[in-house]
């Protein structure tokens, strides 16, 4: 595991997009899984402004989320679907029918046979994560197996509580209690993956995640056993760590 530590949120931002500018530069077809929440939100204006004023396509691009409130629709401005057509896909290049994220509306069980057929047809060359403050990617809360694929999960209240204090309008009861999550063994089947951590609420997990033992209890520690793993984080979330 390659760890990277620098001071701040904006410098995390711009090492992220170091590699994922890299890697569209290199490889112009690239399969990108995405993550949404606070954190990608910078190196996706990033990733705006280099296509504005450096003309970075992402015209082959293609794109799977990681996760989708159950019951929320692209519609929705707190849905996932909104988060990335706002945030990034409607100010890039990138044609929208190759964008993926998984529906949290209709029939939740095709959706989800549907979402890993789509995973294990398009395998994921770059996986962006951040990490909840009770070591979770994309939704895959402590309990989760790292044989996990793409499945309807249940929400830890830790994680509603996080949701709702960003989003929702610090509204608690507006906060979704299920979601669509890619598993552990879609995640660790990603070639190469980046997570971002900053702020002093993510230094119990990222000490975990990077001095633990891998559990189930911080799903974010299966990662230690992927080939290509970046960590990238700021002085707040390295702050436990020894
Ligand atoms: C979002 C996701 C989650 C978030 C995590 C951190 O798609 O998969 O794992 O990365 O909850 O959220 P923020 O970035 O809001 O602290």
């Amino acid at each position: 595991m390659k760890i990277i530590k620098v001071d701040n949120y904006n410098e995390a931002s711009a090492k992220a997009f170091e590699v994922f500018k890299n890697q569209i530069i290199t490889q112009p077809e690239s399969i990108l899984g995405l993550a949404t929440g606070s954190t990608p939100r910078k190196l996706y204006e990033m990733m705006i402004e280099d296509h504005q004023t450096n003309g970075t396509s992402y015209k082959q691009v293609k794109t799977f989320n990681l996760d989708e409130y159950v019951g929320l629709d692209g519609a929705d401005e707190q849905s996932y679907e909104y988060f990335m057509n706002h945030n990034l896909f409607d100010h890039i290049d990138i044609d929208k029918q190759n964008t993926h994220v998984p529906s949290g509306i209709g029939d939740i069980a095709k959706n989800i046979a549907d979402y890993n057929q789509m995973l294990k047809d398009n395998p994921i060359d770059l996986q962006l994560l951040g990490i909840g403050s009770n070591g979770h990617i994309g939704f895959n809360e402590p309990g989760t197996a790292k044989d996990s694929v793409t499945s309807l999960v249940d929400l830890k209240q830790s994680t509603i509580d996080d949701n709702a204090r960003l989003f929702f309008g610090g509204d608690v009861t507006k906060v979704p209690t299920q979601a669509i999550s890619m598993g552990i063994a879609n995640i660790l089947a990603a070639k190469k993956i980046v997570l971002i951590a900053c702020g002093q609420n993510k230094a119990d997990a990222i000490k975990t995640l990077i001095e633990g033992k891998e559990s189930s209890e911080c799903p974010a520690s299966f990662l230690q056993s992927h080939p290509d793993v970046t960590v990238i984080i700021d002085k707040e979330a390295a702050s436990a760590l020894k």
